[in-house]
């Protein structure tokens, strides 16, 4: 085996939103060699064959359920990842990421998720990190944009300014009403509502909170939006490695009045009666197709309060802040997902990767990632101003 052989990724949900495109980006890079795997045979080899005539790479394709050996015509899981040396979780299904990870653990491979960062998630992780460590394996959770890229931005931060508040905010808008989402997608929007958690760092220790809310001016096309925290792992995370901040959160601005004011209060009620789970779902996606759609369109904006300390001059405040601009919030979840696989490789290469459980923006080098998402389209501009208050 050489230094430079590419590198073997298997792509759960391959032809799924998020797993075609990051699909896609790897197999035009030659330094990588893709397997999709999912359950529809005919979507498998329609996507291999997209693939392959736009990058000219050769695609394989192995048909698997994940979380259900017993499916007919399914390979197991570990044998569908034979072979591989990261397999991503992109399917629509977060249960079933304790089997994908189990699997490629077996398998020899290491794993990444691209799932919202739910505490259900984080249990079942939580529980298999033992196992990976013992294996020597890694698995890189909490991939993407939201979670994945807001503690990066402050980490990036941190590297400029001594942070003592960095709060992100996310408006995305996307063309539901045209997306040709996979056949678990409306069981998938009922759990991210039913796992949602308002939480956030504020004065110093984690809160959650219906009352973690924030305006923000996201500028075109948002404007100002009404925001709510979404805890994330990776902002749970970052006071240890940034013992200064005292505030830190990420704020998600909503979907719309309709949306947010009737559709999810709706569906909340749906999901606390046994049995209409799945009910909550449709309704979502309905709503969310009939009122929460228009052009594509992702803002993340960090806005911070730092100050030197004195060290160099006198004890200085100041603000920092960075807006990401970009169309797309899918494209931008592949491109984030490949800007760590890529740094993945780099440091497998160069015999630096760890082992155990750790987040995408706890693991990426932040401005390398960073740079990798505005070569990839994405336009990041930093501000600095001198004279705030730190609050
Ligand atoms: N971190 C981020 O920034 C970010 C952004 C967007 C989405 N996400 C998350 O990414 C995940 C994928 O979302 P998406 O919108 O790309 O979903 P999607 O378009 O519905 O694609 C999901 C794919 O998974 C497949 N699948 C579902 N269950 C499966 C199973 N048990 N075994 C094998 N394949 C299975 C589906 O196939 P079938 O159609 O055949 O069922 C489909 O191809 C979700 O967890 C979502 O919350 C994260």
């Amino acid at each position: 085996m050489t230094r430079d052989r590419p590198l073997s990724i298997a792509v759960v949900g391959g032809y799924g939103q998020t797993g075609h495109r990051v699909a896609r980006l790897l197999a035009a890079d030659p330094g990588f060699r893709v397997t999709l795997v999912g359950r529809a045979p005919d979507r498998l080899a329609a996507t291999a064959a997209a693939i392959e005539a736009a990058t000219g790479a050769t695609v394989s394709r192995v048909r698997a359920v994940a979380g259900d050996p017993a499916a007919t015509g399914s390979v197991d899981l570990a044998e569908a990842f034979a072979g591989a040396d990261l397999v991503l979780s992109a399917t629509s299904q977060t249960g079933a990421l304790a089997a994908i990870v189990a699997a490629a653990t077996a398998a020899g491979a290491d794993a990444m998720d691209i799932h919202l960062s739910s505490a259900p998630k984080w249990r079942v992780l939580r529980a298999l990190e033992p196992t990976l460590t013992a294996a020597g394996r890694l698995h890189i959770a909490d991939g993407g944009i939201h979670p994945g890229l807001p503690a990066v931005m402050i980490r990036a931060a941190a590297a400029r300014f001594d942070l003592v508040r960095a709060d992100v905010f996310g408006a995305f808008r996307l063309d539901w009403a045209a997306l040709d989402l996979g056949s678990n997608a409306a069981a998938d929007l009922a759990a991210m509502i039913r796992d949602f958690e308002p939480g956030a760092w504020r004065g110093g220790r984690w809160r959650t909170s219906w009352r973690n809310t924030a305006r923000h001016d996201f500028g075109p096309p948002f404007g100002t939006a009404a925001c709510l925290a979404m805890a994330l792992e990776e902002m749970r995370a970052l006071p240890a490695t940034l013992p200064g901040l005292v505030d830190a959160g990420f704020f998600v601005a909503g979907f719309g009045a309709v949306v947010d004011r009737l559709a999810i209060p709706a569906a909340s009620v749906l999901l606390a009666c046994p049995g209409l789970e799945g009910l909550a779902g449709r309704l979502l996606l309905a709503a969310l197709r009939r009122y929460g759609s228009g052009p594509a369109a992702t803002v993340v904006d960090l806005d911070g309060v730092g100050r030197r300390d004195g060290r160099t001059g006198p004890i200085t405040t100041g603000r920092i802040a960075a807006r990401l601009v970009g169309g797309d919030a899918y494209d931008l979840t592949a491109l984030a997902a490949v800007a760590c696989i890529e740094q993945y490789r780099e440091r497998r290469r160069a015999g630096e990767r760890p082992t155990g459980l750790v987040t995408q923006a706890g693991f990426v080098a932040p401005d390398a990632f960073l740079d990798r998402l505005a070569t990839g389209g994405a336009r990041l501009a930093w501000t600095t101003a001198a004279g705030d208050q730190a609050g």
